[in-house]
């Protein structure tokens, strides 16, 4: 992890940053990454990306929530996006964090908030994934999924590769069936819990996605690396697993270029949108994953 890492990890978490950044708007780059701070910007953003058949999620962005207002706040938001995705028709499911849905005042409150976004959803036939956040939220998400995995058919959560624990997580969640995003990880945590080295982390992910493919589970594979895309269509075709078992999953604003590429060859590509007004957060995680999308928004910092 490098100095520029823990700078932007530490700022994102910084309740005085996030108020300064919301106040100077979206001009610093966020809009590159971010489809904006209104419904209609996030509409607009899906549909372009839509009519280059590529499939979307749309995450309200908001975590780390502590009220239970600030919670119901929340789901009302989720439930408005299930709304919107259906009243314009999108080709889009739903991304939720369950920081943002009160997990951290009560698992009962957070679970009786997913209840009521689930149930909508599946009035509309939507997809609603659970996002993995920290490690703190870790056991408490695959707890939370496990329990609705036996209400609902139309749920799934993320694990993440830089986790010690996760190859026994792919092997347990298999009796569940589980759609899974499968992700290399992109908070701080320590050595006792994550893996410190890229290798590690790559080889790691690399046995995860075949592991989970194999087992028959349907896989969301949520990076932008050359080479784990190139692996995962060799080993496809090799192992006869069909187009329809897995996704390619790309952040919005990061290689459009692979993203159209792959959908021209017949891959389902989803890209993760992300709208609303509490963006840091987020913003701060894809500037700290890669030093040139800070040169990016110092360049805009200094634009007219
Ligand atoms: P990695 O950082 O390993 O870089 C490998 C190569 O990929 C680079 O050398 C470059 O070629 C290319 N690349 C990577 N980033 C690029 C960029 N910004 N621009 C251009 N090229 C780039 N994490 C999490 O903890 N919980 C979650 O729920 C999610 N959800 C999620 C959804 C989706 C759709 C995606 C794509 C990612 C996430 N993540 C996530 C983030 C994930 O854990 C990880 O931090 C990032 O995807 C970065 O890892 P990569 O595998 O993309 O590339």
């Amino acid at each position: 992890m490098s100095v520029m890492s823990t700078f932007f990890q530490v700022v994102g978490k910084n309740k005085l940053a996030n108020k300064l950044a919301l106040r100077f708007g979206m001009r610093f780059g966020a809009q590159r990454f971010v489809a904006g701070d209104k419904d209609a910007e996030a509409i607009k953003c899906v549909q372009e990306l839509n009519n280059k058949g590529l499939l979307t999620m749309l995450n309200y962005l908001g975590e780390f929530v502590y009220t239970e207002e600030a919670a119901h706040v929340a789901t009302q938001n989720c439930i408005k996006t299930l709304d919107i995705i259906h009243h314009n028709k999108l080709q889009s499911n739903l991304s939720i964090k369950i920081s943002s849905l009160g997990v951290d005042i009560s698992q009962e409150f957070c679970l009786s908030n997913l209840r009521k976004i689930l149930n909508h959803a599946q009035k509309y036939n939507i997809f609603v994934r659970l996002e993995m956040e920290d490690y703190a939220h870790c056991q408490g998400t695959l707890d939370i999924y496990k329990t609705l995995r036996q209400e609902f058919e139309n749920i799934g959560t993320v694990l993440q590769a830089y986790l010690y624990r996760t190859m026994d997580d792919i092997k347990d969640l298999n009796q569940y069936n589980a759609n899974l995003r499968l992700v290399k990880g992109a908070y701080l945590e320590s050595g006792q819990v994550a893996y410190q080295n890229k290798v590690d982390v790559d080889k790691n992910y690399m046995e995860m996605i075949k592991t989970h493919l194999l087992n028959g589970n349907y896989a969301g594979i949520a990076s932008h690396d050359d080479k784990v895309v190139e692996e995962v269509v060799k080993f496809t075709n090799e192992n006869n697993i069909s187009k329809d078992q897995f996704e390619f999953q790309m952040l919005l604003g990061i290689r459009g270029d692979l993203q159209q590429k792959l959908a021209a060859q017949g891959y389902r590509v989803r890209v993760y949108v992300p709208y609303g007004i509490d963006w840091f957060g987020y913003f701060m995680r894809r500037l700290a994953e890669r030093p040139e999308n800070v040169s990016f928004v110092l360049k805009n910092l200094f634009k007219k």
